[in-house]
């Protein structure tokens, strides 16, 4: 892109405004215990420990419990509280205390259905990390949760409450791209990290790592060290690239196009590298055609990184955005039409007569057709604090004032359905259907 061709924005939301504001707002000893929220989390592991982190910056959050399977996590969430929190072994001892107001749930996706509910049921609100769910229908138990026992919860894809997704939302909404048909997305990865093979803390064994209280819901199995730490590569605990990364780009894409669901989606899955230790695939394509008009490439491989490592593109009759980390850039439309190719077939005469008469030209192009040239691109970059930070903040907020959060039950239970269709799809090799009224998988 030419220098000149673009022009560049930020984008602060009003939440940020809020938390960058903050240097004037009461310190955290200094929130009245009224208003202080007291936070457990469960599952204080890789994720949790990061959510952690961002929660200790939000003055109104005091972390009072942690609990962990591997005591070493327990551990380092507790370090991260200065020792504050307390340790409980088993996550049923937080749900039994009175004096916790909400719980950040960061457990593998096998868990988060029961414990969900659970903490609901004790009184709870919830923080819970993407995918809601491990299996398409749990998301209806959980919405039947939330609406029973009136508490606040909120799905952890912290993307959409960053100001860059709402400025393209604005866009999208004002109708800059103009009629979006075609969206691409992908998440790709070429290391054994971005692979999941993460590293095993070398103190794990059976005294420091509660099996059986991993393994909860799942089918029984003799002691893993590699499933419990690297659970994401097993069907039994995760869905794989659909449910760990496509959960991401679908929660963004349905919160910019304010789409629900697709009407069907075809997929395919293929593990090439790296077999000893998965079940899942490693390369995976699905096609989700949405009832709003356009449809969505997903596309992941841990192969190759080199045409991009993740992101999206939204293209439109007038415009496209192109979403790569924290920034994204809008292109408009530079088109124009040029039958020249053809015309030269003609015979020279009435070639020549055809360039000359302008109207003759017009007339073929669609009435709604019009040559765009010399557009400015404009690249919006993000100000402020992570997209964590702010997710969470807006969660707090809505257990301040019981208001319906940003990511309900709903919305966390469309994306992760849309990963549960595209693993149905490449595991039935067919293409599956969503009942809207149901708001399940026709099967
Ligand atoms: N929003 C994001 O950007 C993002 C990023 C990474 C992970 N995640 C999500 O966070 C969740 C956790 O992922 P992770 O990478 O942190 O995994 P992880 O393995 O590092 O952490 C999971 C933790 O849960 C603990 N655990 C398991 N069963 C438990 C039980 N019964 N009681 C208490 N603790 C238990 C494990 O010991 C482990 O420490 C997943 O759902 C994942 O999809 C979200």
């Amino acid at each position: 892109m030419n220098r000149r061709d673009f022009v560049k924005g930020t984008v602060l939301s009003a939440a940020v405004a809020r938390l960058a504001a903050q240097g004037s707002a009461p310190a955290k000893g200094k929130v009245p215990p009224g208003d202080r929220i007291t936070v457990a989390v469960i599952g204080s592991g890789a994720r949790a420990q990061q959510l952690l982190d961002a929660a200790l910056t939000i003055p109104v959050v005091e972390i009072t419990a942690v609990c962990d399977a591997y005591s070493g996590r327990a551990q380092r969430a507790q370090e991260r509280t200065a020792g504050r929190a307390k340790i409980h072994k088993d996550y049923r001892e937080i749900l039994n205390d009175k004096s916790i107001d909400a719980v950040i749930i960061g457990t593998p996706d096998h868990w988060h259905k029961d414990m969900a509910i659970q903490s609901m049921e004790a009184g709870k609100d919830v923080y819970i990390e993407k995918p809601l769910t491990y299996a398409v229908d749990e998301g209806l138990e959980i919405i039947d949760a939330v609406k029973k026992t009136k508490r606040v919860l909120q799905v952890g894809s912290q993307g959409i409450s960053s100001a860059t997704q709402q400025k393209a939302r604005e866009l999208v909404k004002a109708g800059r791209l103009g009629r979006v048909t075609m969206i691409r997305a992908s998440y790709n990865r070429n290391t054994a990290e971005g692979a999941w093979l993460y590293p095993i803390p070398p103190d794990a064994s059976t005294q420091t790592v509660d099996w059986d209280a991993f393994l909860g819901p799942a089918p029984k199995r003799p002691f893993d060290l590699e499933r419990f730490f690297r659970w994401r590569c097993y069907w039994d605990y995760s869905g794989g690239i659909s449910t760990d990364l496509f959960v991401h780009l679908v929660t963004s894409i349905h919160f910019i196009m304010d789409a629900k669901m697709p009407k069907s989606v075809v997929a395919t899955g293929e593990l090439y590298r790296w077999k000893e230790s998965r079940e899942v695939p490693d390369t995976v394509n699905g096609i989700m055609v949405y009832p709003e008009g356009f449809t969505v490439n997903l596309s992941s491989t841990f192969n190759n990184q080199s045409s991009s490592d993740s992101g999206f593109e939204i293209l439109g009759t007038e415009g496209s955005i192109s979403f790569r980390g924290g920034q994204f850039v809008f292109r408009p439309e530079n088109v124009h039409n040029d039958y020249s190719w053809v015309v030269d077939s003609w015979p020279k005469a009435l070639a020549e007569a055809y360039y000359r008469e302008p109207k003759v030209q017009s007339a073929e192009v669609p009435t709604t057709w019009k040559p765009r040239m010399n557009q400015q691109s404009e690249v919006w970059d993000e100000q402020g604090q992570d997209a964590t930070i702010v997710h969470l903040d807006h969660f707090f907020d809505s257990v301040k004032s019981r208001q319906q959060p940003v990511e309900d039950a709903l919305t966390g239970h469309r994306a992760a359905a849309c990963a549960h269709m595209v693993n149905a799809s490449l595991r039935q090799n067919k293409a599956v259907q969503w009942d809207f009224g149901k708001e399940k998988l026709i099967s």
